[in-house]
C-alpha cells in the first residue's frame, strides 16, 4: 500500500514547506466541514495531507474544532497514517518549556464533543488500550530527534475541555493521577483516528508548566505563543523528515491500527 502521511498541525504549525505541487483543496463529508481546506503534495515523493487544527487564523476553539469532519477527510484523501502536533503544558519537572513528547497513553477529560463516528445505526466498540500507533510513534520520535529537538518517548496526556487553562487544584490532581502533559486536543482525535483504522502519533510540544510549579508563573497565552514561535522551525523540519523515515510504500500496520473495526462492530452491516 501506498503511505499518505497526513499531518494535524496544532497552535504555532500552519503549513508544511517544501511541498511540490501544493495546494489547498476543499474537502466534503458527511459529518460538517473540516477546519479548513487541506493542503495536499508531495515531498520526497510521498503524498502528503496537512489541516491546520484550528483553522488558517485560528478561527476554532478546542470544543468547536470539527474532530469528526477532520479525521474523516484524511482518510477520504487516502492518509495511512496521520501525525498530530499540538502544544502541551508540562506535569512534570522533566519536561520544560521547548521539549517534544511522544505521548501513548490518554486520559480523556472532555465532556463537551461528538467522540465517535457510531452509535446511531451502527454500533462499534474498538479497542483503545494502546491509543497511539508505536510504529508510527517511534518514526516521529526519530524524526524529531534528527531534527534536532530534545524528546520524550512515553507520556500520558490528560485532555481537559478548556478553553480556560486549570485550576492549581486540578493540575495537583492531574499530577497524582500519573498524567504528564495537559492539552485541549488530543481528544476525541485519537479515538476518531482508531475509529477509521489510521496509524495515529502525538507530538507534544511543551510550552509551559502548567500552573503547579512553584517556581514559574502560571500559563498565560503569551507564554505558550512566544514558546511555540520560538519552536515552530524544529517541528517543521520534524515533518519534512516524516517521510523519509516512512517511505513511499507502506506495510500493514504490525499493531493493526489499520484493523480496528475488523471484530469492533456490533450491529450487522445490512442493518
Ligand atoms: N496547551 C498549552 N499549554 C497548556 C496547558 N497548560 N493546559 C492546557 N492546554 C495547554
Amino acid at each position: 500500500m501506498q503511505t499518505m502521511i497526513g499531518i494535524i498541525g496544532g497552535s504555532g504549525v500552519y503549513q508544511i514547506e517544501g511541498l511540490e505541487g501544493a495546494s489547498w483543496t476543499r474537502v466534503k463529508t458527511p459529518w460538517g466541514k473540516p477546519s479548513d481546506e487541506v493542503l495536499i503534495g508531495r515531498l520526497d515523493g510521498v503524498p502528503m495531507a496537512f489541516l491546520p487544527r484550528h483553522g488558517r487564523g485560528h478561527v476554532h476553539s478546542p470544543t468547536t474544532v470539527p474532530y469528526r469532519a477532520n479525521i474523516d477527510a484524511l482518510k477520504r484523501l487516502g492518509c495511512t497514517d496521520v501525525v498530530a502536533v499540538s502544544a502541551v503544558g508540562s506535569l512534570r519537572e522533566d519536561f520544560a518549556p521547548g521539549d517534544f513528547v511522544l505521548v501513548d497513553q490518554f486520559i480523556d477529560r472532555t465532556f463537551a464533543r461528538e467522540k465517535s463516528f457510531f452509535g446511531t445505526g451502527c454500533v462499534a466498540h474498538v479497542g483503545f488500550a494502546h491509543p497511539t500507533c508505536p510504529r508510527l510513534g517511534k518514526a516521529a520520535a526519530e524524526a524529531a530527534r534528527a531534527a534536532g529537538a530534545r524528546v520524550h518517548e512515553g507520556a500520558t496526556y490528560l485532555a481537559m475541555e478548556g478553553p480556560q487553562f486549570s485550576t492549581l487544584a486540578e493540575s495537583r490532581l492531574y499530577r497524582q493521577w500519573g498524567a504528564d502533559v495537559i492539552g485541549m486536543t488530543g481528544m476525541p482525535e485519537a479515538k476518531l483516528a482508531r475509529e477509521a483504522e489510521l496509524c495515529y502519533a502525538s507530538i507534544a510540544m511543551v510550552t509551559d508548566y502548567d500552573c503547579w510549579h512553584p517556581d514559574h508563573d502560571a500559563v498565560d497565552v503569551a507564554a505558550v505563543i512566544a514558546t511555540l514561535t520560538a519552536n515552530a522551525a524544529l517541528a517543521r523540519a520534524t515533518v519534512a523528515r516524516l517521510p523519509g523515515l516512512l517511505g513511499r510504500d507502506r506495510a500493514d500496520c504490525p499493531h493493526g491500527c489499520d484493523r480496528a473495526l475488523t471484530h469492533a462492530l456490533m450491529t450487522a452491516p445490512d442493518k
